[in-house]
């Protein structure tokens, strides 16, 4: 990343919902703590504002898991406190996944596909997770932070060597499905103008062309998946998601179940 490119990024958003304040931070803990102390100091204008780092030692993923953040990566964190209901919330991550899919897609050509909750495949392999953190003021939404994490400009082996890696799921990276490098201020301009538009369907309540475009490029449903809902995990046959969100799986009892939090992954 270099000086030249976030002054372009920087001067390119200004006056857009988001990204209007972009802050760099070379070396970082997570960019998602960062976001928390800004939100705790009061900064203003609070809504929009973009922290993006070049590296974290302690990159957060979901379930508390840590996410390894190598230098050549996009770690993006955006605050969002407009217009949020609690309705509206969990729809931010399936918003977000269509930005980062469609700017990949607009930058590399690479097809990007959408595992459910909030994953990115690309061949897939997952090139990209999302983080919503959630802050609520009695049962309103105060404020969410979306963190972004993009595989881009290292080898996916150098996560694979990290000692801190667990196998989950098999990944990709931008490096590697292209051969080169791409421009992460590039990258993280088309996410920003690409989540103001979805945040305006929201806003509208578009809820329903939101999921319809994620669903249209959904990993496919009806089949085996391992699912980890809080401490319990178990094995279910998947049959979709609804407007909400909510991923609906049929037990090996014939009962239908809802899951609206947790993790899904496929039996091979
Ligand atoms: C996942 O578990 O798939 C979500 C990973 C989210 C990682 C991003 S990187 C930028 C932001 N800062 C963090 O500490 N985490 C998120």
């Amino acid at each position: 990343m270099n000086s030249d490119s976030l002054s372009l990024l920087r001067q390119e958003l200004k006056g857009h919902e988001f990204g209007n304040k972009v802050y760099f931070i070379n070396k970082i803990g997570s960019t998602q703590d960062h976001s928390r102390s800004l939100i705790k100091k009061g900064i203003k204008p609070l809504h929009g504002t973009v922290i993006i780092a070049s590296k974290q030692h302690c990159g957060r993923g979901r379930l508390s898991r840590r996410w390894i953040s190598p230098s050549g990566g996009l770690w993006m964190s955006i605050i969002t406190e407009r217009g949020l209901t609690p309705k509206r919330t969990p729809i931010i991550q399936f918003l977000s996944a269509l930005s980062v899919g469609e700017s990949i897609l607009e930058m590399t050509g690479l097809q990007c596909t959408y595992k459910w909750p909030n994953d990115i495949l690309v061949h897939g392999k997952k090139i990209c997770g999302i983080l919503l953190e959630v802050d609520f003021q009695g049962d309103k939404v105060k404020t969410v932070i979306i963190g972004i994490g993009i595989n881009a400009n290292f080898p996916a082996s150098k996560i694979y060597r990290s000692k801190n890696f667990a196998l989950r799921s098999e990944i990709t990276t931008l490096r590697d499905e292209l051969d080169y490098d791409v421009s992460l201020f590039g990258l993280a301009k088309l996410i920003l103008e690409k989540l103001e538009h979805y945040f305006g369907l929201l806003k509208k309540d578009e809820i329903k062309v939101i999921m319809d475009l994620w669903k249209a490029k959904s990993e496919p449903f009806d089949r085996m998946v391992s699912i980890k809902d809080g401490e319990e995990i178990f094995q279910a046959h998947s049959l979709g998601v609804n407007d909400e969100g909510i991923l609906k799986v049929e037990l090996p009892n014939g009962s239908v179940k809802e899951v609206m939090f947790g993790d899904m992954n496929f039996n091979v």
